[in-house]
């Protein structure tokens, strides 16, 4: 990054933007390989699809850089599903993600935010009010 924001006040002119503008697969793949979050980042064709057919892309920037996304399956109505989320180190805990989840809630109103969490990171979801659920199934279909 051009700079290292070390407080909210540097990072406060966080631009937040909907869709995939000013996104590219190699962009995205060093956000995620920094971050660090597991996708299929040697792939770059598979990474770029799994954006374009996400209903909803949103990005934090920070003069100019990619530092924060969020990608959302959505049907609009009942659920929604937070498929990633991820902050660039350098600006981990200022506020990006929480920022992202915001904008996420407020385009995804009226509906059940669903997620998967990591290791590292479930503590942050209880922190930002979610509930974890015992109900949940996941199966890989190959
Ligand atoms: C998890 C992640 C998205 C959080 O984003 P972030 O921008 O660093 O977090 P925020 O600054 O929005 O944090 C908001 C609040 O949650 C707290 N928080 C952040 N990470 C936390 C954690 N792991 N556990 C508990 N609280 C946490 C912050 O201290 C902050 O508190 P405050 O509002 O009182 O200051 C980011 O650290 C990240 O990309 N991690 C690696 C990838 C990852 O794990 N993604 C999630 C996969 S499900």
């Amino acid at each position: 990054m051009a700079t290292n924001p070390k407080n909210l006040a540097e990072i406060a002119d966080l631009e937040i933007r909907d869709g995939l503008n000013g996104l590219t697969p190699a962009r995205i793949i060093t956000l995620y390989r920094r971050a660090p979050l597991l996708r299929p980042v040697s792939d770059p064709k598979r990474v770029w699809e799994m954006f374009e057919k996400a209903s909803l892309v949103l990005t934090a920037w920070h003069e100019g850089e990619l530092v924060g996304i969020a990608r959302v399956m959505t049907d609009g109505v009942l659920f929604s599903y937070l498929c990633d989320l991820a902050v660039e180190p350098d600006v981990q805990r200022l506020g990006v993600g929480k920022t992202l989840i915001s904008a996420v809630e407020e385009r995804c109103k009226g509906t059940e935010l669903l997620l998967r969490d990591s290791d590292i990171s479930s503590g942050y979801y209880a922190y930002l009010g979610f509930n974890s659920v015992e109900n949940a199934w996941i199966k890989k279909i190959r």
